[in-house]
């Protein structure tokens, strides 16, 4: 079933910025990571999800309702934590999560504390007195609290120190081993790449690429950092060297020959550099500027 579905979605404000000609489909139990720079349309595409902007042209779906025009029907099942949370500053987190569990008309407080313990804060405090990770923290136990069936996060880890992003992402891989659905915008290529099934990227309002992280591991270029013992060095699929180590890229599909050609050198010390998302999405931007994009890896 998808959960999401988001289709020719476009929005462009007066400025000339926006979105355009945005698909995202999102399946029953599926991470979806939404990678792009500043100002590139992430929260914009987020905010039809919720129902709070209405589409120009296309449409947004979810559940099969529409986002725009059934949003009502939705929000039991939607947990969401905004990009740039605007909260009443005068009462205190706990005041506030109490809220918004008694609006929800939830009755498992205790699940609300086990967040809360999760998250290693005190609610207590005035939210004016918070500091931008506990105001995080905050948000995040009141996306999770009544347990949704889609979690809709923009830029979750915003604010949260490395241990918390940890936490963040065993909290995430529990919730998608337990059957929800995610889709998650950040600029955090480790995030993206521990959790989710797809990635998207977004530049300057349009998709430049959708990828299934699977395909996309299994297809990138494999990387080996290669020490010899004597000068006889392999100069086939040499990408940099230093005056020992030297750095080898290999397509996937012709890893065979390289390690053939390999065997005829002696190695002293041999490294493989793990898949980096990161390093795909700079490789990947200076790619589309020259090649225009590659699509559906
Ligand atoms: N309500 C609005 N009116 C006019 N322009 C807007 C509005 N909302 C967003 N924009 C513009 O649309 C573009 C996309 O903004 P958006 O907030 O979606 O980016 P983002 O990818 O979430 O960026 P960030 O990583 O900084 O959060 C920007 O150029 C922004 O200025
Ligand atoms: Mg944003």
């Amino acid at each position: 079933m998808k959960v999401i579905e988001i289709k020719n979605l476009t929005k462009k404000f007066k400025t000339g910025y926006g979105i355009f000609d945005i698909n995202i489909e999102v399946k029953a139990g599926e991470v979806y990571g939404y990678l792009g720079p500043n100002g590139s349309g992430k929260s914009t595409t987020i905010r039809h999800i919720m129902g709070y902007l209405k589409p120009q042209a296309g449409s947004a779906h979810i559940f099969g309702k529409d986002a725009w025009l059934e949003s009502n029907l939705i929000q039991n099942d939607l947990g969401y934590l905004p990009g740039e949370i605007a909260f009443p500053e005068y009462n205190s987190g706990i005041d506030f999560i109490k809220m918004i569990f008694n609006l929800r008309e939830q009755t498992n407080w205790d699940y609300v504390e086990e967040l809360i313990n999760y998250w290693e804060f005190d609610p207590n405090v005035k939210i004016k007195k918070m500091s931008k990770g506990m105001k995080q923290k905050v948000g995040l136990v009141i996306a999770f609290m009544h347990k949704p069936k889609l979690l809709v996060l923009d830029e979750p880890t915003n604010g949260l120190d490395p241990l918390m992003q940890e936490k963040f992402i065993s909290l995430i891989l529990k919730e998608k081993a337990a059957g929800t659905t995610v889709l998650m915008s950040s600029h955090i290529f480790a995030e993206i790449e521990k959790t989710c099934d797809k990635v998207a990227i977004i530049k300057s309002g349009r998709i430049i690429s959708d990828v299934e992280m699977n395909k996309l591991k299994l297809k990138s270029d494999r990387k080996y950092e290669i020490e010899f013992v004597d000068s006889k060095v392999l100069k086939e699929y040499l990408y940099k060297n230093s005056k020992t180590k030297h750095l080898y890229k290999i397509p996937y599909d012709q890893v065979d020959d390289f390690f053939e050609k390999l065997k005829k050198f002696n190695i002293k010390d041999f490294n493989e550099i793990p898949f980096s998302l990161e390093e795909y999405f700079l490789d990947f931007y200076k790619k589309e500027e020259k090649q225009g994009g590659i699509k559906n890896v």
